[in-house]
């Protein structure tokens, strides 16, 4: 058997940088923006999130973090299904009401069904649709990881967030 590599030569403990100089590195990260629309029970919800990612492509596997205290984590933990309404330029009136909890976050918003259940907003060009294919609780947040089960796409610039503001690829 072969050892791994690092054996014999363990870090020592090294203690976690501030969250201030964490969060001053994190504005350097220019990220997509997605609403991630869920349901269970009747209720559906939507919340605008960057920290998304693809995964893999076999199967089609794309990632979300969700901070445990959001309305949203209980539903796709337990409606075991989540849909990423990924956010064209024009698109920040959208992100910033759904970074606001509201009663009846759809009241206003178009959307119709997906094969899931989660509602797909109207004029988002490009949706995943996902089943939860397993979760990873890391800190405050848990890491949903999405099979994707269908999907459309739009080739629309996308809205990015970078450094508290929003803004696009050219
Ligand atoms: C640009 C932006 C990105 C965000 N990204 C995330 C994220 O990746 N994960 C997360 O848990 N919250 C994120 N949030 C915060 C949620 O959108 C916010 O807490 C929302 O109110 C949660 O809604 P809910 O409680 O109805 O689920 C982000 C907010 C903004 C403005």
């Amino acid at each position: 058997m072969t050892a791994p590599p690092d054996a014999g030569t363990a870090l020592p403990d090294l203690p976690s940088v501030s969250e201030a100089a964490f969060k001053a590195a994190m504005r350097a990260l220019a990220s997509t923006v997605c609403i991630v629309t869920s349901r269970h029970g009747g209720e559906a919800n939507g919340m605008t999130a960057t920290a998304v990612s693809s995964v893999a492509a076999a199967p089609p596997t794309v990632l979300v973090a969700v901070n445990r205290n959001n309305h949203s984590h209980a539903l796709i933990r337990d409606g075991a299904c989540f849909a990423l309404n990924i956010l064209s330029a024009d698109q920040d009136g959208l992100a910033m009401r759904f970074a606001m909890r509201a009663p009846q976050p759809f009241a206003t918003v178009a959307f119709s069904e997906g094969v899931t259940g989660c509602p797909l907003i109207e004029g988002c060009g490009t949706v995943l649709e996902c089943v939860l294919a397993s979760s990873l609780d890391v800190a405050t947040h848990t890491i949903f990881i999405g099979r994707v089960v269908a999907s459309r796409w739009s080739g629309e610039l996308p809205l990015l967030y970078r450094d508290g503001q929003f803004g696009t690829m050219r």
